[in-house]
């Protein structure tokens, strides 16, 4: 198949014949995706699991977290600073923030961006803090970043989260010297001017940093590059990206926004895949640009538009996948959607550059639908993050000064860390269609895992505003116990604030009945539940 469509677009020689020749080939393994997926519209929801096919791991990873130096992600959020008596903390992070993010079992967490990476000159943000010099945030709300939380603060605290960190390097306004002197400082053990430099600033042991961002959104704020240009500019910067001898950076390219077919085929065509272990995806559920709509007050026909945009990283996956495969058919490179989720208009009354939005039950679907996605397609996608960790678009944690709240979205999260390093197992799906206006979406998602104790964790959304679905699972084996928690709230707009912080919180689900090898279950509207069997 693959070896077909190669030979189809070399005999193709003018370039608008095979841009027509990429498309058909593109749309062929669309189709073949498409059916691997097996999601099909149905008039009864019907869930198969397939139980002998279960060879692949569900990266712990796709469940990783971003934090950007953004409004109140970093400060307030995360740091409130050494000296801060009033908000426990240790060495200025917040401890209430580590309790809830440990809990959330983070496997890795994105820094310093976003756009704010490619301005960050991560030497300003080493050394006594007295000292360190400031810049201007350019990128969000030109505020001054005092560098108080440098790369010692960001990686001492990723230890005591127990989260794996993942640096995000400045490509855009650094230079190859810059990023390659980063690695060392962390990464090299043995005596080197970086490696030294570290040690004088209080740090013997090297963090050993694995995941690294070449840059972020090269096309856009990163530096407005072309692809072509920028597969070039990422080739140089990761040759000089070394660390210790036997140790190896996993290195994650600039990588589409959306449905930016051309430039992942680009980098995969481009790039010697010896310097590239993964490629980036970027896409939001945001209804338009000019007009995102407000985060708690929103309507049906919003409601549905996000739904829409939720829904299309599914196919975005399938996508981007298919090109990948194209040259990489043994799937060594990782497809990483490291940054995702539901933006909106900012909270009446802060800052517009803070992005600070409230995070509702429509929140919960975009999570639950995306994370299933994600558990799906995890043969390719073996990272993802969240935007953003805490006060910032889609949260898991809002701060107000010492109070702190678990989002909809963190409990979505929380519920569905059952499958981190479970072995998915592959679902035929058939579902009706949550119908509005004349337009359909599934109504239904799900996906299914085996974790290493031998439990079954089947997690379901139905992301119908008006109807209660019911679901007939088969489940392919005979369990004998069956537990399960539910999400949902009386209205799609519900959220928690700091007075009623626990309005709505995961409880235990009844909906499921058990018979032999099937199970039933019933699902009221804008409902995630995740089951257990034993
Ligand atoms: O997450 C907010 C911003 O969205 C990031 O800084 C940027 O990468 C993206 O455009």
């Amino acid at each position: 198949m693959v070896s077909l469509s190669l030979v189809i677009t070399l005999l193709i020689k003018k370039t608008v014949m095979r841009r027509l020749a990429c498309l058909c080939i593109l749309s062929f393994f669309l189709i073949v995706s498409c059916k691997q997926n097996a999601v099909t519209e149905a008039t009864a929801n019907e869930v198969t699991l397939k139980t002998d096919t279960t060879s692949v791991t569900i990266n712990r990873d796709i469940y990783g977290h971003f934090a950007e130096h953004l409004g109140r992600c970093i400060y307030g959020g995360f740091y409130v600073g050494e000296g801060n008596t009033k908000i426990p903390n240790t060495n200025g992070v917040r401890n209430d923030v580590v309790d809830a993010l440990k809990k959330l079992k983070i496997p890795n967490l994105r820094w310093p961006g976003g756009c704010f990476a490619d301005t960050y000159h991560w030497k300003d943000g080493i050394g006594p803090k007295s000292s360190r010099p400031s810049m201007v945030n350019v990128w969000w709300g030109n505020v001054t970043e005092d560098n108080s939380f440098g790369t010692h603060d960001f990686l001492n605290m990723c230890e005591l989260l127990g989260t794996e960190p993942y640096l995000s390097a400045n490509v855009g306004s650094g230079t190859p010297q810059e990023v390659s002197d980063w690695v060392q400082y962390v990464n090299f053990d043995a005596k080197s001017p970086m490696s030294q430099l570290r040690k004088q600033n209080g740090r013997d042991t090297s963090w050993k940093v694995k995941y690294w961002g070449v840059g972020n959104e090269a096309w856009g704020c990163g530096g407005n590059m072309t692809a072509e240009y920028y597969a070039n500019i990422y080739s140089q910067y990761a040759t000089f990206m070394t660390d210790a001898p036997n140790r190896t950076t996993f290195k994650i390219a600039s990588g589409a926004s959306d449905d930016d077919y051309h430039w992942t085929e680009t980098l995969m065509k481009n790039v010697k895949h010896k310097l590239l272990q993964g490629v980036a995806l970027h896409h939001y559920s945001v209804i338009n640009w000019d007009a995102k709509g407000p985060s708690t007050e929103f309507t049906e026909d919003h409601y549905f538009a996000t739904m829409k945009q939720a829904c299309f990283m599914d196919s975005l996956i399938i996508n981007h996948s298919a090109i990948m495969d194209k040259y990489d058919p043994e799937k060594k490179i990782a497809l990483v959607v490291d940054e995702w989720g539901g933006w909106y208009e900012v909270e009446p009354g802060t800052n517009g550059a803070f992005l600070y939005q409230q995070n509702t039950m429509r929140d919960a679907m975009i999570a639950g639908c995306t994370l299933n996605y994600f558990n799906n397609h995890s043969d390719r996608v073996r990272m993802a993050n969240l935007a953003q960790a805490i006060n910032v678009l889609q949260a898991v944690i809002l701060t107000d000064e010492e109070k702190l709240l678990l989002t909809p979205t963190y409990h979505v999260m929380e519920m569905y860390n059952v499958h981190q390093d479970a072995k998915r197992i592959p679902l035929d799906v058939k579902t009706v269609n949550y119908v509005y206006k004349g337009e359909n979406l599934p109504a239904i998602t799900a996906s299914a895992s085996k974790d290493s104790l031998g439990r079954t964790h089947i997690s379901l959304v139905n992301i119908d505003a008006n109807n209660a679905q019911e679901i007939t699972l088969n489940l392919g084996a005979n369990y004998s116990s069956l537990a399960g928690r539910i999400l949902t709230s009386a209205k799609l707009q519900d959220y928690n604030t700091f007075e009623n912080p626990a309005k709505i919180v995961p409880t235990a689900f009844n909906g499921a009945s058990l018979k032999g090898n099937t199970m039933t279950v019933k699902m009221p509207p804008f409902s995630v539940v995740v089951l257990e069997l034993k």
